[in-house]
């Protein structure tokens, strides 16, 4: 394939924004591009620079759009994109009044199909290059994401959600099924082109001990893939924990105790954490995931970015559709900037770009291949326009720094400001 020159503004970290100078972990480039071979980004510098040095590249010019990572969304289901912005119900009735009921529909292989199609096209035009998904306790429902993401040869994770009480009946499998849907599944996709498989247990109060041991022994036999569930969302989830485990210290150790705690687990939400539940996140290099529209939505609760990140726990950001209320990671960036102002810290542009690439990824252990502009990731990108609205527009023309003239995308932005989403180079 030939070579392929992606010209604008560039924006890409050599470090984390949140540890030492924000500023000097961002580099920034108003005349900069990114030379793109075989998907992969082989070099990035300034526009002038790369011409001279590749003249045989294709090149596209963005002109002062700027180009930056594609976003990578940490936790989301994609089964709930239908009912997305459910009035009225926090957590637990959410569940039961929106939720299950549209999670069961997904027992019909073409409604999953359609509804998986539709998910990762509205990721797309928000310049989301990875999805972190819950799918449903249906295979077929993961066996419709990994294909969808296969035709449009996307880097996705996802997994069959387990349950196996508290949900409704066709809702429900068991230990055993769990265990046998979850390797079977894993065995056949995980690995494949760029497709990962997380074993899915939905919270622990929707799985009994049985449950979580069975999963947790598979956890045990395929270290190198990722576990996720939620931790910690609502206050009456924790006590309705409490209740179901009274052996267990704190939510987390419900599932400490099963071999369901590791460095490669993705914990969503992680709001209301006890100190040894911090520690014990800290000790092992567990990853917390942030879903601030989610979190505001459905009433949830203050995530603790600066403390969390201040102890070094490997934080990622999300939209958690359909709890979350958008597919857009810039306004997921915008309420993490609120809820972050709500507890006295003023996130800065690069950390809140920086959680929505390199966060993500690290979260997912996949820092150096997505999430990022250095060379040698993949080329999934996101190319913004930091005046697609008047209101926006008329804001960013009194920048006098990049930051000044990104963050009105950030806290007004939507998918209008997404100029072009590129996949291993491929625009789409
Ligand atoms: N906890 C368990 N399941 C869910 C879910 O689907 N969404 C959210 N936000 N929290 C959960
Ligand atoms: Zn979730």
């Amino acid at each position: 394939m030939t070579d392929q020159l992606i010209l604008g503004q560039t924006l890409r970290f050599s470090a984390d924004p949140f540890e030492g100078d924000v500023e000097a972990a961002a580099h920034v480039s108003a005349r900069g591009g990114v030379l793109v071979r075989d998907g992969r980004i082989a070099a990035i510098g300034e526009a002038d620079d790369l011409r001279r040095e590749n003249p045989q590249a294709a090149v596209t010019d963005h002109g002062d759009h700027l180009i930056t990572a594609g976003f990578v969304d940490a936790h989301m289901h994609y089964p709930q994109t239908a009912m997305i912005a459910s009035w009225g119900k926090r957590l637990i009735d959410w569940l039961n009044t929106y939720t299950f009921p549209e999670e069961m529909r997904f027992d019909d292989r073409a409604y999953a199909d359609d509804i998986a199609g539709r998910t990762l096209d509205l990721a797309l035009a928000n310049g989301t290059t990875t999805l972190t998904s819950f799918c449903t306790i249906h295979p077929q429902s993961v066996e419709a994401f990994f294909e969808a993401a296969n035709a449009r040869s996307m880097a996705v994770i996802g997994g069959k959600t387990c349950m196996d009480r508290n949900a409704p009946d066709g809702l429900r499998d068991d230990a055993k099924t769990a265990y046998d849907d979850s390797k079977s599944l894993l065995e056949k996709w995980h690995g494949r082109n760029r497709i990962s498989y997380a074993i899915t247990p939905r919270f622990s109060p929707t799985s009994t001990p049985e449950q979580l041991d069975a999963l947790g022994a598979l956890w045990a036999q395929h270290p190198d893939v990722l576990m996720q569930t939620h931790l910690s969302e609502q206050l009456d989830e924790i006590e309705w924990v409490r209740g179901l485990f009274p052996d267990a210290r704190d939510y987390l150790d419900t599932y400490e105790k099963f071999g369901l705690l590791g460095e490669r687990g993705l914990y969503g939400h992680a709001i209301h954490l006890e100190p040894r539940e911090i520690d014990r996140l800290t000790e092992v290099n567990a990853a917390v995931v942030h879903c601030p529209t989610s979190n505001t939505f459905i009433g949830s609760g203050l995530f603790d970015m600066a403390g969390l990140k201040a102890r070094g726990i490997r934080t990622g950001l999300a939209t958690d559709t359909g709890g979350g209320s958008s597919f857009s990671m810039l306004r997921t960036m915008a309420a993490a900037y609120e809820i972050s102002q709500l507890r006295g810290t003023a996130l800065h542009p690069a950390q809140l770009m920086w959680l929505a690439t390199e966060g993500s990824a690290s979260a997912l252990h996949m820092t150096g291949e997505i999430g990022s502009l250095n060379v040698g990731a993949m080329a999934d990108l996101a190319v913004l326009d930091l005046a697609s609205t008047p209101a926006i527009a008329q804001r960013a023309n009194r920048a006098n720094t990049l930051w000044e003239a990104l963050f009105p995308t950030i806290m007004m932005g939507d998918d209008r400001a997404i100029s072009k989403t590129y996949i291993s180079g491929r625009p789409v």
